[in-house]
Formats: structure tokens, sequence, C-alpha cells
């Protein structure tokens, strides 16, 4: 497995966990260390558990030396990063063919060569050339195989995943990837063999339809608001219909995270590249951008269309709960916007303020949620954490100065907080 971010680790330690042998590759000798010691460079519940029973029953190695890692391999997954490029949004595939090369050095005898990373559409061909000019002897197929693993519940969507894609056209690569994903058909886990290319663009599509869906509702919030209409009432109505289907339906502050943002805007740079732009999801883009950007206003006219010297009290900054990536998290277009209209933030999420505090200034990081509202005029749920949905809103108001809840992930049901004596505003609820 060459990476340990993200993707590569959690695959890593779920593939041993399937009873195969994994070896994780990372040029970042520190990471390496910390692995090996049992500590993980994310958050991500059950890893740690995961890796350390693995490393422990020796099916997990962690190394900066790919030599015999790759050596030894039936396959090898490329679980790189592929940032957006700075300036034009596309895929930064620079990491992807410098693993493709160093693969291309090392390996030895048939080598199935899996690109997990999200890459374009096309990025298979350009491997296979990669590794066939470096090594015009090797014996090898380049094989697509993307994830669909949410971050917070990755391990499951790993190990119980509703699909697993594999792009290849050769029977033999085909055979080495049915058996390192044996363990699935039990489960009868439907495993789509396409070409590469289509499996390429499988995954784009997805993230790309989950960001229009939410972004559909979101703008159905947006309307509830106008007609006094219940946005959650409407995700149900629609969602039981199975066509539509339920999930990603919940409206909010704009979509954040590692992923749709990056590959929503790789998805159009591809299509227009290819004189097939894919207008519903260039909408998309622009509208959740300046939906994130929106929501400052949202709060500003919660308290009365005037923040300055006012200090509001923020619950979550991760770009969803169960992880402490920050990654286009929507409180990173939010606390900026209420700092230059003169607001005071102090902030508590339970795992990204570390990282958080690298992104953003004049943040008081609070040790908890009603120290994070102390004296504050408004609390502003952004992350919708397990221990944000019970608070205790007798204490809550104490605490306050001002009783104004602004729920961007509506936890809380209106009717109830206002009988609370609260003024609270959500997301396309009145
Ligand atoms: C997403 C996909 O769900 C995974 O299938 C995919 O593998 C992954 O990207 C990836 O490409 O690696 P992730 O970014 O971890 O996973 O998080 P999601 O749970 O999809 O949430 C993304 C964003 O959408 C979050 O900001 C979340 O708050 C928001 N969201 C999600 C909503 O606003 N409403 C919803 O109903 C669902």
């Amino acid at each position: 497995m060459i990476g340990t971010g993200y993707v590569g680790l959690v695959s890593g330690a779920c593939f041993a966990d399937f009873g195969h042998v994994v070896t994780c590759v990372d040029k970042d000798a520190s990471k390496i260390e910390r692995l090996e010691q049992g500590i993980m460079p994310i958050y991500e519940p059950g890893l740690d558990q995961l890796v350390a029973k693995n490393v422990k029953e020796e099916r997990l190695f962690f190394t900066t030396d790919p030599a015999d890692a790759i050596k030894n391999a039936d396959a090898v997954f490329i679980a790189v990063g592929t940032p957006s490029r700075r300036g034009d949004g596309h895929a930064d595939l620079s990491y992807v063919y410098g693993a493709a090369e160093e693969i291309a050095q090392l390996m030895d005898g048939y080598t199935v060569v899996v690109t997990k990373s999200t890459v374009p559409v096309g990025t298979g061909d350009e491997v296979e050339e990669i590794i066939r000019k470096t090594r015009p002897d090797a014996e090898f197929a380049v094989v697509s195989n993307p994830e669909f693993l949410r971050e917070g519940a990755a391990i499951k969507d790993f190990k119980v995943p509703d699909r697993v894609v594999v792009g290849t056209e050769e029977e033999r690569a085909k055979e080495v990837m049915s058996e390192l994903y044996r363990p699935l058909y039990l489960n009868e886990t439907p495993i789509l063999f396409t070409a590469r290319r289509t499996s390429e663009l499988i995954k784009y599509a997805a993230n790309a339809f989950l960001a229009v869906k939410i972004t559909f509702i979101n703008e159905i919030a947006d309307l509830c608001e106008k007609v006094g209409a219940n946005v959650q009432e409407v995700s149900r109505g629609i969602g039981l219909d199975n066509r539509i289907g339920k999930k990603f339906l919940n409206a909010g502050p704009g979509y954040g995270g590692s992923c749709f943002p990056k590959d929503t805007l790789a998805l159009t740079k591809t299509a227009n590249d290819h004189g097939a732009p894919i207008r519903i999801v260039d909408t998309v883009v622009e509208v959740n951008a300046a939906r994130k950007k929106a929501m400052a206003t949202k709060i500003i006219d919660a308290m009365g269309g005037d923040v300055s010297g006012k200090t509001i009290g923020m619950l979550g900054l991760a770009f969803k709960p169960n992880t402490d990536d920050m990654r286009d998290a929507p409180s990173l277009d939010i606390i900026p916007a209420l700092q230059a209209a003169g607001a005071k933030v102090r902030a508590y999420d339970p795992e990204s303020m570390k990282e958080a505090s690298h992104m953003l200034e004049d943040v008081v990081f609070c040790d908890g949620p009603y120290h994070a509202i102390e004296g504050a005029d408004a609390m502003v749920i952004v992350t919708e954490w397990d221990q944000f949905r019970a608070l205790d809103l007798d204490r809550a108001k104490t605490m306050l100065n001002e009783n104004i809840v602004v729920d961007l992930r509506n936890i809380y049901a209106p009717a109830d907080m206002a009988k609370r004596g609260f003024k609270y505003v959500s997301v396309g609820r009145e």
C-alpha cells in the first residue's frame, strides 16, 4: 500500500484484517515511526485498535522502504494524495505518477498495480504507460479500484460496502482482485468489473451525484424558509420514494471535506476539457461555495443584523462529525466572515481544534461545549457531533448572554426550542 493517508491506512488495515499480508509504505519517516508505535496520523473511530491488532498478528507492516514491499507483492495499491492543483482545480497527479515509477523500478514477477486514489479518467492509461516505459520487461496490469469510504465510518464502509468497483479487462488481474476481496463474497457484496476508464468515472460520478443531492436539498431548504415549509419533512417525503432514497438529504451549511469539493471541481474540469460540460455539477460547485459564505449572514441576521463587539460560541468545526478533518469545512468560511463583521469567536470541537488552530486566527478554543458558549451572545451549531445533540439546554441558557441558537444541522426541534425560550434559527424550518 503506497501512501498512509486516510485511504491507504484504512484500506491497508482492513485488507490485513481480512487475512492478507499488507505493508504500508510512506516517505514520511516520522509518520511511519508513529504508526509503528500505534499513533494514528488521523482520527478515525476504531482505526487504532484495528491497526494494533493486525500489527500484533503480523499481517500489517509499516516501512519507508518500498523495495521489499513491492518486490514481494501480488498487488500494489497506489493510495497517495491527489490534491486540487493550484490555479486550475485539476487533480494533481504528480504523486500518483511518482509512485508508478517507483513501483515499476521495484516490482518483480506479475504484479497488479491498483489505483485507489481518486484519479481522473485516463490516469490508469498514463500509469500503464509510465510503468511500461520504465520497465519494458515487466509483467503487470494496471487496475482502477476506487474507494467509497466516508470519513468517520471508513472501516465499516470498507468491510461492508454497498459495492466494490474494479476496472480491468485482464483476466489474471481480475483473479488477483477477486482473491483480495473474497472475504466480501460472504456478505454477497456486488463486485462490479468494468473497463478501467469506466471505473475511474464511477468514482467521480458517485461523489458528484451525492454533492448534487445535498445541494438540491439545501436549495429546497432555502425555499422552505421563504414559504414556511419544513425541509426535514420534505426530505422524508421525497426520500421514502425508493427511486430517490432518503440518504444524503440532510440540509445544512454546505458540503465540505477532502472529497466532494475537490472531486466535483475535477469532474467539471475533465468534462469541460472534453467538450462535454456537466452543467449541473458546475452549478453545484458554485452554489455550495456561496452557501458556505451565506451561513455567516444567516448567523448575523439571527443576531439582529449587527455582530460587532458580540461573542459567538461555535459548537463543531470539522466538516462533519467523527473526524478531525478541517479541509473545506464550512467553519473556515463562516468564522472569518463573522470576525470580519466584528464578532469574537469561541469554539469547541471534540477532535479538530488542533487542526483548526493552524487554519483560523483569533479564535478562542475551549474545553467543552459549555465553555465555548460561556458569555456568548449566540450559540451556533456547525457540526452535528453526538455530544451536541443532547446538551443541557437549561445550563446552556445560564451560560449565554442572549438566548439565541443557530443550528446549521437541524439537530434540535424548533417548537421545543421556542418553548424553552430560545430564539432558534435552523435550516429550512420555522
Ligand atoms: C465522501 C463520500 O461519501 C464517500 O463515499 C467517498 O468515498 C469519499 O467522499 C471520498 O471520495 O473519499 P466524506 O467526504 O468522508 O465521504 O463525507 P460525507 O459523509 O460524504 O460528507 C461530505 C459532506 O457532505 C459533509 O460536509 C457533510 O456534512 C455533507 N452532507 C452529507 C450534508 O450536508 N448532508 C447530507 O445529507 C450528507
